[in-house]
């Protein structure tokens, strides 16, 4: 069926403003629901600012299944992209029930009240970490998993839930899309990753001791069987990851079904690769130590993209390149996020 208006749950976060220019600009009628935990309605306004078009927006907390159904009730759309719930490993490893809560819950409930409708369009904000410790690369979506924290564990069952759902009634459309690691921002510089408190990942990490607002990297290791020694992984343009999202809505338009896929660009880069690079494009400083591996990691992980080529017709465009410059760019421009204090 013809996919119009898109709910974009979670949509004033880092992945779901992005999703949100590019389903405008494709001629998407959006909604946006979020519930602001870990998201700043700024970046809303700013979305209008670059796409010229102001999307309603409901603060909803998807844990809370009579607001969620009274959303469904006087809202009618023709698919969903839920990006909403909590995605810091470290956090997760800290407070399991949190994310166990939050994360399982929400699906359950998005669910439950679309399940309703005879329009089961939806599109789940998966991740790499689903795949564990990889026994090959490039990663296939065949690969094992198993995900060795919490926040994956969420993402690991919730796939299986949507695998369950499906399986008993086939009027569900589902795509899963498995990220690896989401960088960069848009290029207008006006929307980016914005994260609470000290960041967990790299890219942020780096673009705020660039910035001086931390005063060094601490690299995690470099003893692994890499090439330098430092983890690799597969950084992937959030435009490029937002682009994705539409190409795999188009699929579910024309190719019912459930459907799994990788969103990666195939290369994978080094720490140090990414932080040399960074301070060469960007002509800055980032001063950075070795310590030792931070528990968890895995030492090379990069995905295989033959899938999403072949099926969605979709493949990454930005190279590394362009990512730490349109980092830079939102970082420079926005030294504090969108909090202006
Ligand atoms: C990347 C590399 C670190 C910070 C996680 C989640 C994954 C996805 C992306 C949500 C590793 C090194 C990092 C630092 C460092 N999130 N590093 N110093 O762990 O690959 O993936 O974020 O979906 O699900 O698991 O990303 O950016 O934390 O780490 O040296 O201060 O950078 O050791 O090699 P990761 P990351």
């Amino acid at each position: 069926m013809k996919i119009k208006k898109v709910l974009v749950t979670g949509g004033a976060g880092y992945i779901g403003s992005h999703t949100c220019v590019e389903l405008l600009q494709e001629g998407y009628d959006v909604v946006c629901a979020d519930n602001f935990v870990n998201s700043s309605p700024i970046a809303m306004d700013r979305v209008a600012q670059i796409t010229g078009k102001t999307i309603p927006v409901h603060e909803l907390d998807f844990c809370d299944y009579p607001a969620v159904k009274k959303f469904f009730t006087n809202e009618t759309v023709d698919a969903v992209i839920h990006f909403a719930g909590h995605k810091a490993v470290g956090e997760s490893v800290e407070n399991p029930l949190k994310y166990y809560e939050n994360n399982l819950l929400s699906l359950i409930n998005l669910c439950k009240a679309m399940g309703k409708d005879i329009r089961k369009n939806l599109v789940f904000s998966s991740s790499a970490t689903v795949y564990g410790f990889p026994d090959q690369l490039p990663i296939e979506e065949d690969s094992p998993v198993d995900s060795f924290n919490p926040y994956g564990r969420t993402k690991l069952f919730i796939e299986q839930i949507l695998q369950d759902i499906w399986a008993t009634d086939n009027a569900w459309n589902i795509s899963i899309l498995r990220y690896f690691n989401p960088v960069a921002a848009h290029p207008s510089g006006l929307i980016g990753e914005d994260p609470a408190g000290i960041p967990n990942n790299l890219m942020p990490y780096i673009a705020q001791v660039a910035i001086g607002r931390l005063e060094r990297l601490r690299i995690f290791g470099a003893d692994y069987d890499t090439p330098d020694g430092t983890g690799v992984r597969d950084f992937i343009h959030v435009v490029d990851l937002a682009k994705g999202h539409v190409a795999a809505m188009r699929k579910l338009e024309t190719s019912p079904g459930l459907m799994v896929h990788n969103l990666g660009t195939g290369r994978g880069y080094s720490v140090l690769e990414l932080v040399n690079t960074f301070a060469e494009v960007n002509n800055v400083q980032v001063p950075y130590e070795i310590v030792g591996r931070r528990p968890g990691d895995v030492a090379a992980n990069y995905a295989s993209t033959d899938k999403a080529k072949k099926e969605l017709g979709w493949e990454a465009q930005c190279g590394i390149r362009q990512m730490v410059l349109d980092t830079w760019n939102w970082q420079s421009k926005n030294p504090n996020g969108y909090s202006f204090d």
